[in-house]
């Protein structure tokens, strides 16, 4: 039987936080604390054993290609639409730049379809939060963010995604700035849990 420290497994969870490009320091995060945190990933439970979790790392001179290719991608989808933003392009354009690696969160569908897709969903969320948890046991940043591209059919092949996949957002990750680790707010769990004893 494993033994843990239930403490620090507790402590590891409340203390995860989202933690913004914006409080990234420049320094480059280890290589083997990304692979650290893809490998954890890889074990986040699965229905069926899919594993329909599918990730693009970016970093370095790849981060640059990122930011051409979402800002583009909104240039000319919101052009088209007449609708475009100058201030949100460049937002698109220089934000991933502010990161050390950011990680495409992507959900392969399985071919036969063998579970619900809000399973293989739920599954790359639980991926995702081994990330989350892997980065904080590390003192490094990290959020989930699901704006820019996210959401636009033609962003799928770029990150490898075909028709019946979902790009779900990106992981940007990054050392902190300051020693400082954000603190977190919740409504109590009793205003969401219903007892049924009997
Ligand atoms: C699926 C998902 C998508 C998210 N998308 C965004 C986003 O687009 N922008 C953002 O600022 N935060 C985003 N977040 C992070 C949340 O804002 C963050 O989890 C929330 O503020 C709670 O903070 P905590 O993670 O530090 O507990 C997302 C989180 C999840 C789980």
């Amino acid at each position: 039987m494993p033994v843990f420290d239930k403490a620090q497994a507790t402590e590891l969870i409340r203390k995860r936080r989202s933690i913004y490009p914006t409080q990234f320091a420049e320094q480059p995060v280890d290589q083997s604390i990304i692979e650290e945190m893809l490998e954890n990933a890889n074990w986040a439970p699965t229905h069926r054993i899919t594993e329909p979790w599918r990730f693009v790392v970016f970093s370095g001179e790849g981060l640059k290609k990122l930011a051409a290719f979402q800002s583009e991608l909104y240039k000319e989808k919101s052009t088209a639409a007449g609708n475009f933003d100058e201030s949100k392009f460049e937002k698109l354009a220089t934000k991933p730049l502010k990161a050390s690696h950011i990680i495409a969160i992507g959900m392969a569908r399985d071919p036969k379809e063998s579970v619900p897709e809000v399973e293989e969903l739920s599954s790359v969320a639980m991926a995702v939060q081994n990330m989350y948890l892997t980065a904080t046991a590390h003192n490094i940043g990290c959020y989930w963010g699901s704006g820019g591209v996210t959401y636009m059919e033609e962003a799928k092949p770029f990150f490898g995604l075909g028709e019946r996949d979902q790009l779900l957002g990106f992981l940007y990750v990054g050392n902190l700035k300051s020693d400082k680790w954000p603190e977190g707010r919740r409504k109590p769990i009793t205003d969401k849990v219903t007892w049924v004893n009997d």
